[in-house]
């Protein structure tokens, strides 16, 4: 029994990164691959008061809600177990804004049946940060005015776009924000 728990914390850990962390990590890992979690969907449900909003102008950002038959495809990352602690304590404050650690089955493919367990940053809906569901038209008028530390709340939109076409996911909702925030910037 001990040694498991020695073996366990001393063992490299997969992050999962299904918003800002797909395209800009931030952190040192030994390898990267896209992934998908089940019964999950991406939301713009979460307020950003730090890098995509202020708290006068929260903005809007990705977090995740459950949704039987729901997926969400992202960046599985492979930390050495050396880095983990580092590479955890550093996420932990870039992530501070609402989100906690949970854990869940990263897959390579919506039919394998074997994964490995992830780490993930989500915004659960008691955190004080939490926007919840919104009309897309609204989410998007928010979006176009909200900008933060990291810059504004359009381009974490366009570059979780970009990023999702990259990997070649699907994901109807964010596509739909985009084009909304597109739309209202031309007009
Ligand atoms: C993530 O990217 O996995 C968490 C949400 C974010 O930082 O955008």
């Amino acid at each position: 029994m001990y040694e498991c728990d020695l073996k366990a914390m001393h063992a490299d850990k997969w992050i999962f990164g299904y918003g800002s962390l797909i395209w800009n990590p931030g952190f040192n890992y030994i390898k990267k691959y896209p992934a998908v979690i089940q019964g999950w969907v991406r939301r713009f449900w979460q307020g950003s008061t730090d890098h995509r909003g202020v708290p006068e102008a929260p903005g809007r950002v990705v977090t995740l809600e459950l949704q039987e038959h729901g997926v969400c495809w992202g960046m599985a990352y492979k930390v050495a177990s050396a880095d983990v602690e580092n590479v955890i304590n550093s996420l932990n404050i870039r992530e501070q804004g609402g989100y906690s650690l949970k854990k869940l089955k990263l897959l390579k493919s919506v039919k394998s049946k074997n994964g490995v367990i992830g780490m993930i940053y989500i915004g659960k809906p008691d955190n004080p940060n939490y926007l919840g569901p919104e009309k897309s038209e609204k989410i998007a008028e928010q979006v176009i005015n909200a900008r933060g530390a990291s810059g504004p709340n359009a381009q974490y939109v366009y570059r979780l776009a970009d990023a999702l076409r990259n990997i070649g996911a699907e994901d109807p909702h964010v596509f739909e924000i985009e084009r909304m925030v597109k739309d209202i910037e031309k007009a």
